[in-house]
């Protein structure tokens, strides 16, 4: 794997190798198949980050689930609620299930809230929250992330689904920008 990589002008080095983030899909699974055991359960992916993660953990899946893929579009409100993001996609009828949010990373929390918020629309019995990444010292939210892959520091990262301007996510591992 190479040590530097340049995405849009800007350069990256090697941060995390796959293999790092592999061992800790391992643990996630194990932990997911122990405590989903006799459940209803439903995995929401959130597109377009997180579909190389879901991928992976989802094929380390061994309890009896489905899977689906929503998305967060961003529309113009009334100019009293301004940019609202609405969650679209989920055709499936989720009332009294558990849902596994599936995230590819955690930042502020302000994304996954917006999410939460609307899945407690359809009713589920339960919303467990998973993401492959998450930056607990930018984390402002008080919610409950249930498990988490990586804690990674307040740095910005691309690779493994995640972009830096819709580019990069096809790297393996994982980079960071330099300083
Ligand atoms: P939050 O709302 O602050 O938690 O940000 C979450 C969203 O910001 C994620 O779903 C990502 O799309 C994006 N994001 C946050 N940190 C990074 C990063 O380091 N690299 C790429 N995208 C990021
Ligand atoms: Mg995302």
């Amino acid at each position: 794997m190479p040590q530097k990589v340049n995405v849009l002008g800007k350069t990256f080095e090697l941060y995390i190798p796959e293999s790092k983030i592999h061992e800790a899909i391992d643990r996630l699974a194990e932990q997911l198949n122990r405590d989903l055991k006799g459940k209803d359960v439903i995995f929401i992916s959130i597109l377009n980050g997180s579909f190389i993660f879901a991928a992976d953990l989802y094929r380390r899946i061994t309890v009896p689930s489905i899977i689906t893929f929503v998305k967060l579009a961003s529309y113009q409100g009334t100019s009293t609620t301004g940019k609202v993001k609405r969650l679209i996609g989920i055709n499936e009828d989720i009332q009294n299930m558990t849902v596994v949010v599936l995230e590819d990373i955690i930042d502020t929390g302000v994304t996954m809230e917006y999410i939460l918020k609307q899945l407690r629309g359809y009713e589920p019995k339960e919303i467990f929250i998973t993401t492959m990444f998450f930056k607990k010292e930018a984390f402002v939210k008080d919610f409950p992330i249930h498990y988490v892959g990586l804690e990674i520091p307040n740095k910005f990262i691309v690779g493994y689904g995640l972009d830096y301007d819709g580019y990069g996510r096809n790297l393996k591992d994982i980079y960071v920008l330099s300083e």
